[in-house]
């Protein structure tokens, strides 16, 4: 059985996002920052954030081909 990789580095300060979360909501096809904010229930703050997550969103094949 392959276990899920649990991280809890927190990806947004504000918000309180972990990496976890913020890969769930990738995975559940978000396709972009605002997306992966909105699936989390949460909004943009001041933004330090968003370029890990879009590192993120790079990072996974299936965001990227939703976002073609
Ligand atoms: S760290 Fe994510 S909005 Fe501020």
């Amino acid at each position: 059985m392959k276990s899920k990789r649990l991280s809890f580095v927190i990806v947004c300060v504000c918000n309180r996002l972990n990496e976890n979360r913020v890969r769930d909501a990738i995975v559940s096809g978000a396709c972009c920052s605002e997306d992966v904010y909105a699936r989390c229930g949460v909004r943009k703050n001041c933004g330090q954030c968003q370029e890990t997550i879009e590192e993120m969103l790079d990072q996974n094949p299936a965001a990227q081909a939703v976002a073609a």
